[in-house]
């Protein structure tokens, strides 16, 4: 019974048109990538933690498309909510359509196995940045923003961040204290490269985490992310194409 991480596989089967593959050679049967290395390494067994930008859909109709190929997929998963998941609705919504072995996190927490795991979203921060680690690539989606608007969106994101510090807290704190191990989920990184004290990092040691898995970041390159271990907390990045899409050993 060992525990895997590996986030934001973007998935498209509900939304075609919004495949991966348009960002490079590397995402090419990306998903089909992931469902090989998933079934070489994890049992059913085992519990998966995707901790968000799971879906590519807009409707949770759509979604469900995603969700099933994952569903067919060993083990039981655990998902949290990333920035693109617009598909991601209410507990009491989800819940009675949520295939059987997918479980979703909603500002609560789930006790798997004697490990207890929690989490929240977060959101973009001006504590820390990852722009020497990352290769830029013009997003062909994407247009300019004015002035205004990135001055009008910093604003927004503060407020954000905010709420999510929040309601990470409110997670954590309903974590099983008796279970053996504490894992949190974040979609966005918790903490800098450098592992330099965050605001994020301060909530995962007051209530003890073990291990927080997180994603988020494309265009890392390859083997340049140190993380690694802080005051207590190890500290795992998992966005698959930094993984090539093979997923992460969390414990034990
Ligand atoms: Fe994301």
């Amino acid at each position: 019974m060992t525990i895997w991480a590996l986030s934001d596989p973007h998935l498209a089967f509900g939304a075609p048109s919004k495949s991966m593959e348009v960002f490079g050679p590397d995402w090419k049967d990306y998903a089909e990538k992931i469902a090989t290395h998933w079934k070489q390494q994890i049992a059913p067994s085992d519990l998966v933690l995707i901790p968000g930008d799971i879906s590519w859909a807009m409707k949770l109709e759509e979604a469900l498309i995603d969700l099933k190929w994952i569903d067919a997929l060993p083990g039981t998963k655990l998902l949290i909510r990333g920035n693109h998941d617009y598909w991601w609705s209410s507990k009491a919504k989800m819940t009675p359509l949520l295939p059987p072995t997918i479980h979703c996190l909603h500002n609560d927490a789930f006790v798997w196995n004697e490990v207890a795991i929690g989490g929240s979203r977060l959101w973009d921060t001006q504590e820390y940045n990852f722009n020497t680690y990352i290769t830029f690539q013009e997003n062909p989606r994407a247009r300019m923003k004015t002035p205004e608007e990135l001055l009008k969106e910093k604003e927004e994101d503060e407020r954000i961040f905010a709420r999510e510090l929040e309601r990470l807290k409110l997670s954590l704190s309903q974590l099983k204290k008796e279970c053996k191990t504490q894992i949190a989920m974040t979609h966005y990184p918790p903490i800098g490269a450098d592992l330099a004290p965050s605001k994020a990092s301060a909530i995962l040691e007051a209530h003890q985490i073990d291990i927080c898995v997180f994603g988020h970041l494309h265009n890392v390159k390859k083997g340049s992310l140190p993380f690694g271990e802080a005051r207590g907390v190890k500290y795992l990045f998992t966005s698959c194409d930094y993984l090539d899409f093979i997923p992460l050993r969390v414990c034990p």
